[in-house]
């Protein structure tokens, strides 16, 4: 399995499984089999309110001798109501506990947006009041700290712009190593890729199949869809394999990680074997010519009139 370097030379291993919307009674399972299918990486978020039992799934696999630590990477993420340098350290220990682990491999800011203490996920426009600005140079100066504390091998951030990213690097000491995103046939974010490799930085794509299984709620009637586009379907009657695979591999010839979600299991083995998939020149080229931009994840979730962000904050032009 082919995996990217950080600058210390410790390896990530470029396909890991995503765990966002995997619920409790399928994710242990869906963890169990990634890692009996040779998976080596796993995603999680504090806020997928799963950690629990991807943890189970992790101790079973460890004492098993299916995988040993070492050869695991685990990602997690810092959530909103997080952000105050002193909650940073309570929210990586939660997760920990949660995931029955000493030390993450990663550790990431879920999203540039801080909220008061104790809000989950934004669901209703109520929730707005609850905003509270905490500096991101604070945050990640408690990022930092608990990578010096060795609770964390690696920092990075998610969904972060390029403007976001500069603020990150000027307080000096560790700068971000790596910076997930959404990311696409529809959505490559050229200059933002640019600007990480610029800097040294790793990149990892989320939501690479569309992630069409979200609330129906943030789901636009209209949007396009990467398993229905046409090059996409030809790319992969004429590879032989899904249209998944074909986007999964679009990703790793981009040397960019991927984590698409499933929760089963022939489809769990099948996104891991699309790391072998060898395009031919002219096909990636293709793939990187579609016209079709979109964005699924919006963020408009995050913006409103009683928040103080909006859209052009969050988001680099396409
Ligand atoms: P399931 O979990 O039932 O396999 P994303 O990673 O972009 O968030 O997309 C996740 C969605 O894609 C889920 O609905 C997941 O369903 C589905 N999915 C994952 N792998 C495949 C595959 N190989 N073929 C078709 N659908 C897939």
């Amino acid at each position: 399995m082919k995996s990217l370097s950080f600058q210390n030379g410790d390896q990530i291993p470029i396909i890991g499984l995503g765990t966002w919307k995997s619920k409790p009674g399928e994710v242990y399972q869906a963890v169990l089999s990634a890692l009996k299918a040779g998976y080596r990486h796993i995603d999680c978020a504090a806020i997928y309110d799963n950690e629990i039992e991807v943890g189970k799934a992790l101790k079973d696999a460890l004492a098993g001798g299916i995988v040993s630590r070492k050869d695991l990477f685990v990602t997690s993420k810092l959530w909103n109501d997080s952000h105050r340098k002193e909650d940073v350290k309570i929210g990586i220990q939660k997760t920990l506990k949660d995931l029955q682990l000493d030390y993450l491999d990663l550790y990431l800011i879920h999203w540039p947006v801080s909220f008061k203490k104790g809000v989950g996920f934004a669901e209703s426009r109520e929730q707005f009041y609850t905003y509270a600005d905490v500096p991101l140079a604070q945050t990640w100066q408690g990022m930092q700290q608990m990578q010096q504390e060795g609770l964390t091998r690696h920092i990075g951030v998610s969904n972060f712009n390029t403007e976001k990213l500069k603020e990150l690097f000027a307080i000096g000491g560790q700068g971000p190593e790596l910076n997930q995103v959404e990311m696409h046939p529809y959505l490559r974010q050229e200059k933002l890729v640019n600007f990480c490799k610029d800097k040294g930085m790793l990149m990892t794509a989320y939501s690479p199949l569309g992630s069409g299984d979200r609330s129906i709620s943030s789901k636009k009637s209209d949007e396009p869809k990467l398993f229905e586009d046409h090059l996409v379907l030809s790319l992969a009657d004429k590879y032989k394999v899904s249209p998944a695979q074909i986007l999964i591999a679009f990703s790793v010839h981009r040397d960019i990680a991927v984590i698409p979600k499933s929760v089963n299991e022939e489809r769990i083995k099948q996104n891991l074997e699309a790391g072998s998939i060898e395009f031919e020149v002219e096909d990636f080229k293709a793939l990187n010519a579609i016209t079709t931009q979109y964005r699924f994840i919006d963020g408009t979730f995050f913006t409103g009139s009683k928040s103080p962000y909006n859209l052009s904050d969050l988001w680099e032009e396409f």
